[in-house]
């Protein structure tokens, strides 16, 4: 009997504090089911302190998700906690989440207190979330480069105090996996009651290395990994979820655990995620790049017609890649339409939304004929903009492109009720549209990215923009689809401009208490 390998999703809390990453309740709702679909152990739904939108989206999930247990992040202090501990009370399954930092250095420049002060914070958070849960996750915020004593002692006390979980971050991703696994296994020798609370492992990839730490601390007695689809997350980001996961699975000779996930459901998760947060996954990524089973070599392709296993480790549809499949159609009706939307974890709420995104459905059907879960992602995400999230709308949009000439744009916008428009060349279509927009908006942003994605194949399928703008310190991510592709830029475009205009600030849990 192998051991149970939990697996702790965090990409709605640390992949959602990545740059222009974040993502609306709705969106949040859609990835924690698809998530749920996934069988995945522990969903990290946010930061409830953040901000009042933050702890919202997590009494959202809370209320649905059902199967996996839903996480809420606080710092070790009694607000956050309390804040923690309310947007989680309806969650079928429910964990508090609460962390302090314990390297000399975050404890003296950051927190500016002493050892024993952040032990006893440690011990009194445990406590208080007590209150409101049974299941408390305890984090030594860059534990990768505290002192292994300190660490022993603060684990040791809140043990006692009453936690469950005990989390061993590499914050900063500054840890070696031999090193890492070495830290593990004296954490499990030298801790009093070391064998009565799960070890939980937490990874950041500033050196490459999340994955590999992962593995090695599970080598060493972790069981559980915290990870994130595609491996979103600060900076370089978190361990990715779908490595770490076909990992364990794939080399069964060598790891003495197995998790519960449905690996079918991988690349769905990772198509969403990215189609949400608008951050592309690379080709060449592992288990979910698009050229992660594709054989260009000759010779490779030769061996694998011959004999599957010569060049692959892992079959694609074990991953969820065979899921890409023709779904829906121009003669589709609204009930089939209904259901594959179920099926992907959308409910709308409404007969009237229901009818508008059926009509919007069959306007796509009709320019598209096949229609994939992945325009249908689109399609929702559109459709799920409510009016306080669009004070920019776009009405029309012309083009002229020829031959020797400069491209020149026309735009009619909708800006806070009123229309408004503007005209303007540039040295491409997009960059003629974008002008002219920013001649109605004047927003006084700076561009800092803007990518084109197929959403499917074919030269009818959609193209899917994401910009990137940022505007005095805030960084938001915009994305629009339409199988035209200047008017998706266009909607990218007004999309983040639109989340400039209402996002509020937000807390980032890892400023300091
Ligand atoms: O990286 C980190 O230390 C974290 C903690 C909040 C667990 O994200
Ligand atoms: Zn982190």
């Amino acid at each position: 009997m192998k051991d149970h390998l939990v697996i702790f999703d965090t990409t709605l809390r640390d992949g959602e504090q990545s740059p222009g990453a974040s993502m609306t309740k709705e969106e949040k709702i859609r990835v924690a089911r698809q998530l749920e679909k996934m069988r995945v152990d522990v969903i990290e739904a946010g930061f409830a302190a953040a901000s009042p939108g933050d702890f919202e989206a997590i009494r959202a999930i809370a209320e649905t998700i059902k199967e996996s247990t839903v996480c809420s992040l606080a710092r070790a202090s009694e607000k956050d906690i309390e804040r923690a501990g309310e947007s989680i009370q309806h969650a079928a399954r429910k964990r508090i989440h609460t962390f302090i930092a314990t390297s000399p250095i975050h404890m003296e420049k950051k927190l500016r207190m002493s050892p024993g002060q952040v032990l006893e914070q440690a011990v009194k958070a445990i406590g208080w979330a007590r209150q409101y849960v049974d299941d408390v996750e305890f984090s030594a915020e860059d534990a990768g480069r505290s002192d292994i004593d300190f660490l022993c002692r603060i684990f040791e006390a809140v043990i006692k105090a009453g936690a469950t979980t005990l989390n061993v971050p590499d914050t900063v991703g500054y840890n070696f996996p031999t090193q890492y696994a070495d830290t593990l296994r004296q954490l499990l020798e030298r801790v009093p009651n070391a064998d009565k609370v799960i070890w939980s492992v937490h990874c950041h990839n500033d050196l490459g290395l999340a994955v590999a730490n992962s593995l090695s601390a599970v080598l060493a007695g972790a069981r559980q990994v915290e990870c994130t689809i595609n491996g979103l997350g600060e900076r370089a980001g978190n361990a990715s979820l779908e490595e770490v996961v076909m990992a364990v699975r794939t080399r069964a000779d060598i790891f003495p655990v197995e998790t519960r996930i449905d690996t079918t459901q991988i690349v769905p998760a990772s198509k969403l995620v990215s189609q949400i947060t608008g951050y592309p996954v690379q080709p060449n990524k592992a288990i979910v790049g698009a050229n992660a089973f594709a054989h260009e070599s000759g010779i490779h392709q030769d061996g694998v017609l011959k004999h599957r296993e010569t060049y692959e480790i892992m079959r694609a549809e074990d991953v969820g890649w065979s899921q890409n499949k023709l779904v829906l159609g121009k003669h589709s009706g609204r009930n089939a339409f209904k259901s594959r939307l179920a099926e992907l974890g959308v409910v709308l709420e409404s007969e009237d939304a229901l009818n508008s995104a059926f009509a919007r459905f069959k306007e796509l059907a009709d320019k598209k004929h096949e229609i994939f879960d992945e325009d249908l992602h689109a399609l929702i995400s559109d459709e799920a903009v409510t009016p306080d999230q669009e004070y920019y709308k776009l009405n029309y949009s012309r083009v002229c492109s020829e031959t020797g000439e400069l491209p020149h744009a026309r735009v009619t916008l909708t800006v806070g009720g009123q229309e408004r428009a503007a005209e303007s060349d540039g040295s491409g279509p997009v960059d003629a549209t974008f002008k002219a927009i920013e001649k109605v908006v004047d927003s006084g942003s700076e561009l800092l990215l803007y990518s084109v994605n197929a959403i499917t194949t074919g030269t009818d399928a959609q193209g899917e923009v994401t910009v990137r703008l940022s505007r005095r310190g805030r960084v938001v991510n915009g994305q629009g689809a339409d199988t035209d592709i200047v008017i998706a830029s266009a909607k990218a475009y007004l999309n983040a401009l639109n989340k400039l205009h209402s996002s509020q600030g937000k807390v980032n849990p890892q400023g300091g208490v």
